[in-house]
């Protein structure tokens, strides 16, 4: 069970202990189970959780990631092939079915199969019966498979585009995993545990803690990547404070961020003032002043607060800039 171990599922949200409770009472069960949930919820993780808190677990957990691979080599890899099956096949080959025999079989991004891979596969459920690619002697396997995707399967199935047959049989039992955004409370939970294992990669004997800017940054945040982006990161995080012996408090989002950045945000920012514009009377002149105000802030931002790469941002020189900036008392946001 050392696998187990290894990579905790970390969270301690009522949604995310439910899943947890869900995933320790369909790994009894010999049937399919399908995983689905948006990218980087941890359905990989949890399809390994399934396979060794099940009474398969000491028998192969075998991976494939059905959206890697061109057709025909997908149904090789799943089923096999015979000696001289086709150009390049010198020898049989196992496919992942017969590696997974009385273990379980991953199939990660099952929405990206064919047809006629998903009737084989369909059948392997059916009857744990397969043929080779190029063979004919008709092979037994018995597999128990969790898929995953992060599709609507239903939807694709309704238009034709996945079998509803295999769907029935694959969905004896589904796991939905909720985004990060709807368990908030396992943020800070995941973030002091990727910090930690990152301080340690680095060899850092402790890890400081993330200030309470940090963690209301974190907080805040959305996360669209899920707990992969929050990974991510947090990893940077850590890495950029190296050297700090203090609280973490800087969080980069966005690693690309940049006024440099080609077709960037920044070539758009007057186009953002310009759709702002009030509707009702105002005073022409307090109005521009704000304007240049929000400009000059956010360039100050943008720049990480460094004058001259702010001056050369905004086409000024820098004189212009601490004109500017005295004119608005600006000059505390970098002195
Ligand atoms: N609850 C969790 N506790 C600890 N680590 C987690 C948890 N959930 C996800 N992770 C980590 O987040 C990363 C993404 O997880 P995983 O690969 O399982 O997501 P996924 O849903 O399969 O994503 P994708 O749809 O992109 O394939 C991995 O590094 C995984 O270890
Ligand atoms: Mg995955």
């Amino acid at each position: 069970m050392n696998r187990l171990q290894e990579q905790p599922l970390i969270g301690e949200s009522p949604v995310f202990l439910e899943v947890l409770e869900r995933v320790s009472r369909v790994a009894q069960l010999n049937r399919p189970v399908l995983v689905i949930g948006e990218r980087g919820t941890g359905k990989e993780l949890v399809a390994a959780r399934i396979h060794y808190l099940s009474p398969r677990w000491d028998r192969p957990f075998v991976k494939l990631n059905c959206a890697a691979l061109a057709e025909s080599l997908l149904e090789t890899e799943l089923f096999g092939h015979e000696a001289g099956s086709f150009t390049g096949a010198t020898r049989r080959r196992l496919g992942r079915f017969e590696l997974a025999n009385e273990g379980s079989l991953f199939l990660d991004e099952l929405s990206n199969t064919s047809e006629r891979v998903q009737e084989k596969v369909l059948r392997v459920i059916e009857y744990g019966e397969l043929e080779r690619v190029g063979g004919n002697d008709t092979i037994k396997t018995d597999v128990r498979i969790i898929g995953a995707t992060n599709e609507d399967l239903p939807a694709l199935a309704e238009q034709g585009k996945f079998r509803a047959d295999l769907l029935d049989r694959l969905a004896f039992d589904v796991i939905t995993l909720p985004p990060l955004r709807e368990r908030q409370e396992d943020i800070m939970p995941l973030a002091d545990h990727f910090a930690v294992k990152m301080s340690g990669e680095l060899g850092l004997e402790l890890f400081e803690g993330f200030s309470d800017v940090a963690k209301d940054l974190l907080m805040d945040y959305a996360w669209p990547g899920n707990v992969r982006e929050l990974k991510n990161v947090v990893e940077r995080a850590v890495y950029t404070a190296l050297g700090n012996d203090e609280a973490i408090s800087e969080i980069n989002f966005d690693p690309f961020e940049s006024p440099w950045r080609p077709g960037g945000k920044a070539d758009d920012r007057p186009a953002d003032v310009a759709t702002d514009l009030p509707r009702d009377a105002y005073d022409f002149k307090e109005h521009i002043q704000q304007i240049e105000i929000s400009l000059l802030k956010d360039a100050l931002e943008q720049c990480r607060f460094n004058q001259k790469k702010t001056a050369e941002f905004l086409g000024m020189t820098y004189h212009q800039l601490r004109g500017y900036l005295r004119k608005y008392e600006l000059t505390d946001q970098i002195d």
